[in-house]
């Protein structure tokens, strides 16, 4: 979702930002725009489409003060004129924002009663003339900022370029965060994005108003107006290399890395392990949450405490926590699962258990975010830097994280390693041309396909919805995953003569009922897939059999993985943009 990045310093701040918005691209977007400060004047240039080199970025003066963004369209459409960043009418300063203005009509009426016209459909014009009007009270342009800014509801953050070189922002919700290099100041979305220049970061916390002027970086509180001290981190594990390498796509490189990450998601010790392990032995309840991708690896992670820790725990949709609230206790415990750290129905809820009193643990890939930062736990996935939307290594680093996580608490963590380090060199096997050939020749048959089903059972129920959710996100075929038992209630009436259904089998209790549910599907004209155990390659319920590395105990985390490959294949297949799916957004940080 939207991406905001600004630069001060000795570079050209124009391709500083440039660059910066395109290292941001991965969030997802549709539009953007860059604004330089030239001489007392702002320019900018806006456009729709991908970030690239055009005539008119061209002729923006070099300058050494800069502010960019990505625009993922929320109010209004994809337009030029939409795109951030939106301008005073005075030209004095303009402004690009990440987040949504919850009061948006409100202010705007207001506005309009008071001689404001508007010219784009944006609710980010709102802060624009807010901060207008504000001025008219004050001489200070600043507090202007701050008093406009007070007014707005929602999780909002926003960036302001002025005529003087300042750069003014100001935090809530919507993350922000400082980079200081050697040669200057960057302020972005994410700390990825100047990652090249700098891992010196300066985290910023909720209502913190930022003022970068002269190369100086000055922090207060928007609410008390207390400055802040600066404190500059350094951030481990920054990658500057954000390459796609010998492959076509992030997405199959990111695919292929899962030999690694898998088993770096892992690499915890007890020692390191032992103060969760202890939160969750004295919780009255553990509840695990995410949304998305990150909200199936969550039912992963519940399914390993359930059933391998015999741990009280419940999955919840990061974005349905709220029927839980009136039975929320202050011992209880969450954890919750983002690949970002920055998802905005996520940390809602994180939000309201701490008022709760509840202690927070999280498993997150990226460092810094605001979900790690919220968590009294806080875990790392360690997977790298994730580009394609569609996330791939990033949740079963997360799922294997939960396997381990359980296995600790049962005093089997040595054992947990072995199978995660089978199942690593199994992988790196596994992705060969041979396999790829063979989901080549599935994703063939699926390419004229509408509408398929996946199915599940038990340990491979929530594979079956993520790997559904796979397919989906890029191929944007029609496929829905399910629970098995779901099938004779009402997936059943939608199967007819060659509709695909995918069948997820591990040599486990469920297999029998996986298998009859197959051939009920089978019975019924449904051309079937097996995915898993190559013990049931050679059914004649299967029309096809994908065989998937087996290790006992996470062979659900393994039989994801040809829903990956046959999503990538599907989609390339299609010409779809496989990377940059349509609409989707890798960071979602707003409701
Ligand atoms: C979006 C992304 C998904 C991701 C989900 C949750 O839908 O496209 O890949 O799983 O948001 O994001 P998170 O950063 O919390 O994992």
């Amino acid at each position: 979702m939207c991406g905001v990045f600004g630069y001060t310093g000795k570079s050209v701040a124009n391709d500083m930002v440039f660059q910066g918005l395109k290292r941001l691209e991965y969030r997802g977007y549709d539009s953007w725009g860059i604004a330089v400060n030239n001489d007392g004047k702002i320019q900018m240039f806006k456009d729709i489409g991908e970030i690239q080199e055009r005539e008119g970025l061209k002729e923006l003066p070099q300058t050494t003060t800069a502010i960019g963004h990505t625009r993922w369209a929320t109010h209004g459409g994809v337009t030029v004129n939409n795109a951030h960043p939106h301008m005073a009418t005075d030209d004095k300063f303009t402004l690009v924002q990440n987040g949504i203005v919850e009061n948006f009509s409100q202010l705007k009426t207001k506005l309009e009663k008071l001689g404001y016209k508007f010219t784009t459909q944006t609710d980010t014009e709102v802060i624009v003339k807010l901060i207008e009007e504000q001025s008219k009270t004050t001489e200070d342009f600043e507090i202007a900022v701050k008093k406009a800014f007070k007014l707005l509801e929602g999780r909002n953050t926003i960036a302001i370029l002025r005529i003087n070189g300042d750069i003014l922002a100001v935090r809530n919700g919507s993350p922000l965060v400082i980079g200081k290099g050697k040669d200057g100041i960057f302020l972005a979305s994410d700390s990825l994005s100047f990652a090249p220049y700098t891992n010196d970061v300066v985290l910023l916390d909720d209502y913190d108003f930022v003022k970068i002027s002269n190369g100086k970086l000055h922090i207060e509180n928007v609410l008390t107006g207390k400055e802040k001290k600066i404190v500059v981190q350094k951030l481990k594990n920054t990658y500057t290399n954000i390459e796609k390498g010998k492959y076509e796509h992030f997405m199959i490189k990111e695919i292929v890395e899962q030999e690694k990450t898998i088993f770096n998601a892992t690499e915890y010790t007890q020692t390191e392990l032992k103060p969760l392990v202890q939160a969750i032995q004295e919780a009255h309840r553990v509840y695990v949450l995410g949304a998305g991708t990150a909200g199936f690896a969550a039912g992963q992670i519940a399914y390993f405490l359930r059933n391998i820790a015999k741990i009280d725990t419940q999955e919840v949709r990061s974005y349905e926590f709220n029927t839980y609230k009136n039975i929320l206790k202050k011992d209880d415990l969450i954890i919750a699962v983002s690949q970002s750290g920055e998802t905005a129905d996520t940390i809602e809820v994180l939000e309201m258990a701490k008022k709760h009193g509840c202690k927070i643990a999280s498993i997150v890939n990226m460092l810094g975010t605001t979900i790690s930062r919220m968590s009294d736990f806080k875990y790392y996935t360690n997977a790298g830097p994730e580009i394609c939307v569609a996330s791939t290594k990033v949740f079963t680093a997360q799922c294997a994280w939960g396997y381990i996580l359980a296995k600790t608490i049962v005093g089997e963590l040595k054992e947990a390693k072995k199978n995660v380090t089978d199942l690593s060199n199994l992988l790196t096997k596994y992705f060969s041309e041979k396999t790829y050939s063979s989901i080549e020749k599935i994703a063939k048959v699926l390419k004229n396909k509408e509408h398929m089903f996946v199915l599940g059972k038990g340990e491979n129920a929530y594979t079956a919805l993520e790997g559904a959710l796979k397919i989906k996100e890029i191929s944007y075929k029609h496929i829905e995953g399910f629970a098995a038992g779901e099938l004779k209630h009402g997936v059943i009436a939608l199967v007819a003569k060659g509709t695909p259904v995918f069948g997820i089998i591990s040599n486990d209790e469920d297999c029998k009922d996986l298998v009859s549910g197959m051939e009920q599907v089978r019975a019924r004209g449904a051309m079937t897939i097996g995915i898993g155990d190559s013990k049931f390659s050679k059914l004649e319920v299967f029309d096809y059999f994908l065989v998937v590395p087996q290790v006992e105990e996470i062979s659900n985390i393994s039989n994801v993985i040809p829903f990956q490959l046959i999503s990538y294949f599907l989609s390339k297949e299609l010409g779809n943009n496989i990377d940059k799916p349509r609409n989707l957004a890798k960071s979602v940080t707003v409701k």
